[in-house]
């Protein structure tokens, strides 16, 4: 048998996007082994879906910290328990120090909702709807310093619909999350992906443009 990465989910809310690494797991079409879900919000919904699964849970809050690095510094300390090999961010609503992306080099991965380098930062879904673009998305990339520019490993795109709004449009992006996120970790899992010398590389060759997967306006795979 192999050993199953061990994973730590970082969330600020709701977790939709770690119910879908549970119930990915729980089907055996991932194989991670999801250590721990860490909240710095000790109301996040996410939190109570951990526990449902099962999985450890830990939660710090940051507000009692006077500095960003003292509370990565905590946070590191906490998750080390686990000593995680892979770190997911899914929501978790904290830009990370210099340090803690240290750290963990090349094992954090985030998801974020556009088709970067486009939109990066907030409000994606309505900028994407103002620039009146045809496609929208979003992209699995491995975190470095630069806020949404770490090197990019999937991305799932998908049809804008006339009259969409910003919402509908939202909740179309996070069903092609929830495929696309399990399954880039996946491959990081497995070590079919991997950042090296601040690059993706898939399956031994360099990866500069992520794999892109297409899906309908109902968030079906094309
Ligand atoms: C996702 O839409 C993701 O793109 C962004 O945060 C959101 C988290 O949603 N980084 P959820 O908590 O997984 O539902």
């Amino acid at each position: 048998m192999t050993k199953r990465c061990k994973t730590a989910i970082l969330i600020s809310g709701s977790g939709t996007n770690l119910q879908a690494f549970i119930d990915r797991v729980a089907s055996g079409a991932l194989d991670l082994e999801l250590s721990v879900v860490f909240s710095n919000r000790p109301d996040a919904f996410g939190l109570v879906r951990a526990r449902n699964a099962g999985i450890s849970t830990a939660c710090i809050e940051h507000g009692q910290f006077s500095n960003r690095d003292r509370f990565d510094f905590a946070v590191a300390e906490r998750l080390d328990e686990w000593q995680p090999e892979l770190l997911i961010l899914a929501g978790f609503m904290r830009i990370l120090s210099a340090g803690f992306v240290a750290r963990y080099a090349g094992k954090i991965l985030n998801i974020h909702p556009a088709l970067l380098p486009t939109y990066p930062g907030l409000d994606t879904h309505q900028r994407v709807l103002d620039a009146g673009d045809e496609w929208h998305g979003s992209t699995v990339h491995f975190v470095t310093e630069e806020l949404d520019g770490g090197p990019r490993i999937l991305q799932g795109r998908l049809p804008v619909v006339a009259g969409d709004s910003a919402e509908q449009l939202a909740a179309r992006v996070q069903i092609v999350e929830h495929q696309i996120y399990p399954e880039a970790a996946g491959w990081v899992g497995e070590g079919r992906a991997e950042f090296r010398d601040g690059r993706t590389w898939i399956d031994g060759a360099v990866a500069d443009e992520p794999v892109i997967q297409t899906f309908d306006k109902l968030g079906r795979k094309v």
